[in-house]
Order: C-alpha cells, then sequence, then structure tokens
C-alpha cells in the first residue's frame, strides 16, 4: 500500500485536522511513511491567516508538484484554508495537483486519495453555512491529544480570514465530544487541549447562527464552563487546557472553574491584538483596554498563578506610535507570560484590506522587534521569580536539544528541562524544584 505523509501549516485546528485525515488513511490500509521524501502520497494542510503563510504552502506545493516529474505515481494534496479560499484556482496554479479539499468538509481527505490512485483529481469545497465535519478520528501515540469542539467562527474582526474560509460558528454536541474524550482516556490519554477559534462561544447559538441554521444537529450542547466540568469528571483526564479565549467569555463560572478544578491548566491564551481603544475598535474586536484589562484583573485576582499569554498585531491601519506604546504599556499591565507578535498582512476579502495599509514593513519590522524584546525581560522576569518553587511537571520525553535529558510542562504550560528519573514514562507526573530559568524555558537540575 502506499505510504503517506501531512506537511501541516498553521493553528492547532490544522494539526487536530490533520490528525483525523491520516486517521481515515490508516484506517483506509495506508501506512505513515517514514519521511516526506519517501512519501508516495503528500497532503499539506494550509493556512491563509498572513500571506507570508500562504507563500509558504504554495512554494511547497510547488516543489511537491514537480517532483512528480521523477516519481510520476506520487500523489499530491492540499486541504485547509488556502485549499478553500483558493479553491479552483489552485489547479491552473498547480496542473499536477491531485486534490483540493476546502475546511468543513476534510473527511474527503480520504476519498480524494483513493481518487488521486486511480487517475482523477477532486475539487471539495463546502459553504461557509453548511454543517461542517467535525474531526474525529485520532492517531493517539502519546498521552496528550486535541480535541475540537467548536468549528468556525462568528466574530468577524476586520482584520481576520478565518470567518471566511472556516465558516459560521459550530458547536459541536457535547455528547459527541464526551464520548471522544471518554475513548481517549481508554487509551491512555492523560491531557487533552479543547480547540475552537473563539472557544468560549461554545455551545451559545448566537443569532446570525440560529437564524441561518437548525441547532445543532444530533445533541444538545451546553456552555462552556459546563462541557470543562463535564470533561473534568471523565476518569483518566489529569489535565484540561483549551485555546482560543476572548474577554467576553471570561465570566465568574470560567474564573470559579480556574480556581476550583485542579484539572483545568493554570493558563489562558488571551489574544488582545491591541492596546489601543481606536486600533481595537477598527478591528472591531468587542472589547476597550479597559475592558481587557479588568477581565485580566479579575483572573489575577482569583487565580494568582495563572499563566496568561497573547496575540498581538502590529502595524495595523492607521496604527500611530501612540497606538503602538499603548500596546506596549498594556503588555506590561497585563504582565503576559508569553506573547506571539505578527506584522498585520492585508488578507483579501476582509474589511480592513479595504483600507491603507500605511505603516511600512521597515516600521512594523521596528514595532515587533520592540515588542519581542520587551516581551523576552518580561519572560524571563517571570520565570525567574519560579525559581525554588515547586512545579507539577507533566514528562513528555528526551529534550529536543539534549537526549540525556527531559522535558514537560508546568500547568501554566512552561516547558521544564530535567533529568529523568530512572523508569520515567512520558505521561508521568513529577514534582520538580525550579532551578533556573531562561525566557522561554525553565530547569529542574
Ligand atoms: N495579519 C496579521 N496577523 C493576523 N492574525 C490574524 N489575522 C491577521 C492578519 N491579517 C493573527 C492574530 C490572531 C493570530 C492567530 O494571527 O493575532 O490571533
Ligand atoms: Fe479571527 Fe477574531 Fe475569529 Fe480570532 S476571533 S479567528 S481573530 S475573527
Amino acid at each position: 500500500m502506499p505510504t503517506f505523509a501531512f506537511h501541516t501549516y498553521g493553528c492547532q485546528m490544522n494539526v487536530r485536522e490533520s490528525e483525523a485525515a491520516a486517521r481515515a488513511l490508516l484506517d483506509a490500509g495506508h501506512t505513515q511513511a517514514p519521511s516526506e521524501e519517501e512519501a508516495d502520497i503528500v497532503i499539506v494542510n494550509t493556512c491563509s491567516v498572513r500571506g507570508k503563510a500562504e507563500d509558504k504552502a504554495l512554494g511547497k506545493l510547488g516543489l511537491l508538484c514537480a517532483s512528480k516529474r521523477e516519481r510520476p505515481g506520487r500523489v499530491v494534496g492540499v486541504m485547509g484554508c488556502m485549499a478553500q479560499r483558493l479553491g479552483e484556482e489552485l489547479f491552473k496554479r498547480l496542473p499536477r495537483l491531485d486534490f483540493a479539499i476546502g475546511t468543513r468538509c476534510a473527511e474527503r481527505v480520504a476519498p480524494a486519495v483513493e481518487a488521486a490512485l486511480q487517475g482523477r483529481s477532486t475539487l471539495a469545497l463546502r459553504g461557509p453555512h453548511e454543517q461542517p465535519d467535525a474531526p474525529s478520528g485520532h492517531v493517539v501515540e502519546g498521552f496528550s491529544a486535541f480535541v475540537t469542539i467548536l468549528l468556525g467562527c462568528n466574530r468577524r474582526c476586520t482584520y481576520c480570514i478565518v470567518p471566511d474560509v472556516r465558516g459560521d460558528e459550530w458547536s459541536r454536541p457535547a455528547r459527541e465530544v464526551l464520548a471522544e474524550v471518554r475513548a481517549l482516556a481508554e487509551q491512555g490519554v492523560r491531557e487533552v487541549t479543547l480547540l475552537g477559534q473563539s472557544i468560549m462561544n461554545y455551545g451559545l447559538r448566537t443569532p446570525a447562527f440560529d437564524e441561518s441554521d437548525p441547532p445543532s444537529p444530533g445533541g444538545y450542547t451546553i456552555p462552556f464552563p459546563r462541557l470543562l466540568e463535564a470533561v473534568a469528571a471523565i476518569p483518566g483526564i489529569e489535565r484540561i487546557r483549551f485555546t482560543s479565549g476572548h474577554p467576553a467569555g471570561v465570566n465568574d463560572e470560567l474564573i470559579r472553574l480556574f480556581r476550583e478544578e485542579p484539572k483545568l491548566c493554570r493558563h489562558l491564551h488571551l489574544p488582545v491584538q491591541s492596546g489601543s481603544d481606536a486600533v481595537l475598535s477598527r478591528m472591531r474586536r468587542g472589547y476597550t483596554r479597559e475592558g481587557y484589562l479588568s477581565a485580566v484583573a479579575r483572573l489575577r485576582e482569583a487565580v494568582p498563578d495563572l499563566a496568561l499569554t497573547t496575540d498581538v498585531i502590529v502595524g495595523f491601519p492607521g496604527e500611530t506610535e501612540e497606538d503602538f506604546q499603548a500596546t506596549r504599556t498594556l503588555m506590561e499591565e497585563a504582565h503576559f507570560d508569553n506573547a506571539f507578535i505578527f506584522k498585520y498582512s492585508p488578507r483579501p476579502g476582509t474589511v480592513s484590506a479595504t483600507w491603507e495599509d500605511d505603516v511600512s514593513d521597515e516600521e512594523k519590522a521596528r514595532r515587533n522587534q520592540i515588542l519581542l524584546e520587551d516581551q523576552d525581560a518580561r519572560g524571563t522576569q517571570i520565570n525567574e521569580a519560579l525559581v525554588g518553587t515547586v512545579q507539577t511537571v507533566l514528562a513528555e520525553g528526551p529534550s529536543l536539544r539534549n537526549k540525556t535529558r527531559w522535558s514537560g510542562r508546568t500547568s501554566g504550560n512552561k516547558i521544564v528541562v530535567f533529568t529523568p528519573p530512572e523508569g520515567l514514562r512520558p505521561g508521568d507526573t513529577l514534582s520538580l524544584t525550579i532551578t533556573r530559568a531562561a525566557p522561554q524555558t525553565l530547569y529542574a537540575d
């Protein structure tokens, strides 16, 4: 049987969808190739969130399609956000491409592979208002797994392509999610990360959704904090993470769970995007600087050891030096443990793409660099304060840099490098005293 490999760009949602597609290929009798070079079938899962992400995927696909000259039987396919956005056009750009499968129909990947092996190409796209396929199959290899609970996004931030390429928000029925987590726990999974673009909207049906669609077919949904509790009640699950958050979802119920539910990890990814009210309003983020900081203050007061991470965009249209400085001071006030900083990239079809992209590339790079340096200093300071504390670490396996040492994660999602005791297995929990800190890593020597 032909062997396959996935090359996955973008967010955890894509990692999850590649995994579900891999499961379907394994079930059809294919095997995982030892490397991408050797694979008979290569599937590129793509991201559209920034222009650069698309350029990389197109470059990769170009090389793969060119490799078919020497290997005529090779199958090359594309899935994910860029496949959804460009669709038919991809076949014009890449004449040797075998298939393009959009975002809401990932179950079409395995049939498209079979068709390609018989010499037929496939283009499958599902409309933004149609019910999506939720990724459900898993390739369980370790103690940790992703579970998608919410697909699509209804927020419509002005810079963001996600609602266009991933469609309307759709909550999976709770009983389907819980059955999936139960099955994972029975296979030895100890940690689950629940995924959704705006995950705290889980179980809320927004008016736009109600008007155009029937309620979630096949079951009920429940509010997000209830779902977290139900997942925590599943025997075998020791840690629960979720991403991404929005300040609107930081309610008393969620804060109570962070305080009282030991299985809920003390980490929240809460993208802020900007610290300037003028920019936040043009981004249509649905909160002000003060609103965001008040959500942070409520969290910090109730859960002092909560680690907070964020996403920031620099160089949004019209972002002045003053707006940028407001982002700097917000980041200091919120005291983020980590931050992902992105240079604004206009995306076709979004509202902000109709506005002038008036911050120069050099200026975006400068602002990006300043925020990175600020964050590095802040990260070091936060991590140094952890030296001497005892952390509960879930062991992951040998460290990438030094195989004699292992790495694992704290509840706050910080990486800890340590010398493994005899007989340690991935997924085991240890209590470690932190002896040293770097901006991104803790050490327990
Ligand atoms: N340009 C730059 N960054 C973007 N993001 C989303 N859209 C854009 C864009 N057009 C960033 C946001 C989001 C993260 C996943 O990517 O910060 O939270
Ligand atoms: Fe994009 Fe906003 Fe949805 Fe996040 S919440 S995916 S930034 S539209």
